[in-house]
């Protein structure tokens, strides 16, 4: 129906006849003359209705916004005056000799320049997918993947398809259930993570696998969560973490290079994980950011000031400083503010001294704080802190957890709020993680999943101190984001045997779960480690969106739910019958 995309329109078709199709994206009529913005895809191309040819002309007063056309006509370069640099063929239009409508629109619910609301867009998600946005996210999502895929065949990966219908996986989320109809009862659990069966394909000989595949989680939404997403997952045999984390930070580097031209840095930077708690409070720190945060217990042990002497002298609890440039600044309302952002976090209060003149010791600065303190231990602080005039430190003091959630996320809060954060990539891998973490009840639970190996090789010494052991895996950030996360596997059934003890999971349970993994562990399961990345989050930085639901064509809701088709909905009386299902009143 078409002879050119409207981005194939440039000036070396001046005097052609053409034929192009799309819908109206603008129509205006300008003194007898009409316009129409023809879009089609990525591009407008401006298309000129004359009034001497009255037939076409009559045509084109009926057309609206969304109208679908073809329309042939002759390529001419835009008068002098009328040339637009903003549009890709601003330097051309289409003098309209045919007009065909192929298809009429309703006046659509919101136009494309307007600000709709998220919900009016989802429910319409086909006409916000026609919006030129939205096309170049989705076509940057086709471009990352198709790169990856292509990087990844040329480094000797194989791409192989894993079972959606499936089995729990234990990634730590809930899992979406599917009643199984031929046994009643009984249910098929979807994919959190193809983690087991990407392990079972290195037991089965496939040394390098990669797959870029939907994961389903029941959690808790946020603007970076979907409870379907896409990870691009792989897995490779006979590689050492050295010889894995390599192989990623080229295909990493690859894919910004080929797609956005970027080139990120070579070695990657990395952090331990204990070095990104003290620093930055979390293990994921946005590095655009200059603000760190200080350990300051030592210099606080046996003050007066009881709200920093207790945790100062307590190994589970932290005092940190965070100095704010010029943050002197900052109104008493605003501290407010942030007092109140804090103790979302479970901070229950933060203290802060102004630096008025540092030349002044404790007359030249200003705090509710100073008159518990005694002044050698805060000019410490300032010493240890680089202290200028008309700066501001924030403290915190508590359990280490508290002090590293609530300054993690002041820091970064100041940092967008103040307009710290630099124009730049900031990528990096955060290593030596612990196995297991606390789970508050007495118990432990796996940092990443349980499959992850220890650093140390025997399980004996694991057992006898499980919260020392540090785990062979990693996880790359970029830009304060967790983009991918992986690790070396275990690969021996009495390690796995010794996780599993530590987490509580019994022989019985063990079995029963994966049973089916630790019976290949026993016919020469080779060493094998790998690593998932999150390939919607990897494509929104790049989009450079902060909302995943940008880079994902028919997405859900934070309620998990789809506006388009309105998904879920009930299931019939017979589905449920077949499925062996009775419901509840929701009452009871
Ligand atoms: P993990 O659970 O860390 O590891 O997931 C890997 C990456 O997937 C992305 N991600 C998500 N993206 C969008 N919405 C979600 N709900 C969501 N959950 C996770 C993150 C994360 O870094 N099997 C292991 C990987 C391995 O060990 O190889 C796993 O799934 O970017
Ligand atoms: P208070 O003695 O509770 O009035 O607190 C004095 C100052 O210390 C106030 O500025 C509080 O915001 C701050 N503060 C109280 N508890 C903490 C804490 N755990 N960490 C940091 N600052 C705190």
């Amino acid at each position: 129906m078409r002879s050119h995309h409207c981005g194939q329109v440039d000036r070396s078709l001046i005097g052609k006849e053409i034929t192009v199709a799309g819908w109206v994206h603008r129509r205006r009529d300008h003194g007898g003359v009409i316009f129409v913005d023809l879009r089609d895809g990525e591009t407008l191309l401006q298309v000129v209705f004359d009034p001497e040819d009255a037939e076409i002309f009559a045509e084109a007063e009926r057309i609206r916004g969304e109208f679908v056309l073809t329309v042939t006509g002759q390529l001419r370069g835009r008068p002098e005056g009328t040339v637009n640099p903003e549009m890709l063929t601003g330097e051309v239009e289409l003098l309209a000799k045919q007009l065909t409508v192929l298809n009429q629109s309703k006046t659509p619910p919101f136009h494309h320049d307007e600000h709709a609301s998220e919900e009016l867009r989802l429910r319409y998600r086909y006409l916000d997918l026609r919006r030129l946005k939205m096309q170049k996210n989705l076509r940057l999502r086709h471009k990352v993947t198709s790169t990856l895929r292509g990087l990844l065949n040329e480094m000797g990966f194989l791409e192989i398809e894993t079972p959606i219908l499936s089995k729990t996986t234990p990634e730590g989320a809930r899992d979406y259930l599917v009643p199984s109809r031929t046994h009643l009862g009984k249910f098929y659990a979807l994919p959190q993570s193809p983690q087991l069966m990407k392990q079972l394909l290195m037991m089965s000989g496939f040394d390098r696998y990669y797959q870029i595949v939907r994961c389903f989680r029941d959690e808790d939404l946020r603007a970076d969560r979907q409870p379907e997403f896409t990870q691009l997952d792989i897995e490779t045999a006979f590689l050492d973490q050295e010889a894995i984390m390599g192989q990623m930070e080229s295909l990493i580097r690859g894919i910004f290079q080929k797609v956005l031209g970027v080139d990120l840095p070579d070695p990657f930077l990395r952090l331990t994980y204990a070095e990104a708690m003290e620093r930055f409070g979390m293990d994921h720190p946005d590095l655009r950011n200059p603000l760190e945060l200080v350990e300051v217990a030592d210099l606080f042990q046996g003050v007066e000031f009881k709200v920093f002497a207790g945790p100062a002298s307590d190994v589970e609890s932290r005092v940190a400083a965070l100095k704010v440039p010029g943050g002197g600044v900052l109104t008493r309302k605003e501290i407010d503010e942030y007092t109140a952002f804090v103790s979302g976090y479970g901070a229950r209060g933060l203290a802060y001294i102004k630096v008025g003149d540092r030349g002044a010791g404790a007359a030249g600065l200003q705090s509710p704080i100073l008159k518990f303190l005694p002044d050698d231990a805060v000019e410490s602080v300032l010493e240890r802190l680089g202290a200028e005039n008309g700066d501001l430190i924030f403290f915190g003091a508590d359990k280490a957890s508290v002090v590293n959630d609530a300054l993690g996320a002041l820091r970064d809060k100041l940092g967008r709020d103040r307009g710290l954060l630099e124009d730049e990539w900031r990528i990096l891998w955060i290593v030596d993680f612990p196995v297991f973490a606390a789970d508050g009840k007495g118990g432990w639970t796996s940092e990443h999943h349980p499959f992850t190996a220890p650093q140390v090789d025997s399980p004996e010494v694991l057992l006898a101190n499980p919260g020392e052991a540090m785990a062979r895996s990693y996880d790359m950030v970029l830009n304060g984001t967790e983009l991918g996360g992986g690790s070396i596997r275990i690969h021996s059934r009495e390690m796995q045997s010794a996780i599993f003890e530590i987490l509580g999971i019994d022989s019985e349970e063990a079995e029963t779960k994966f049973g089916f993994l630790l019976t290949a562990m026993d016919y020469g399961a080779p060493p094998h480690g790998g690593i998932a990345f999150g390939l919607d989050r990897l494509v929104m930085q790049m989009a450079n969106t902060e909302n995943i639901r940008e880079v994902i064509a028919f997405p859900k809701t934070q309620m998990a739910t789809d506006l388009l088709t309105g998904a879920p909905t009930e299931a019939s009386t017979k589905q449920l019958r077949e499925a062996g299902i009775r419901l509840r009143s929701t009452s009871s």
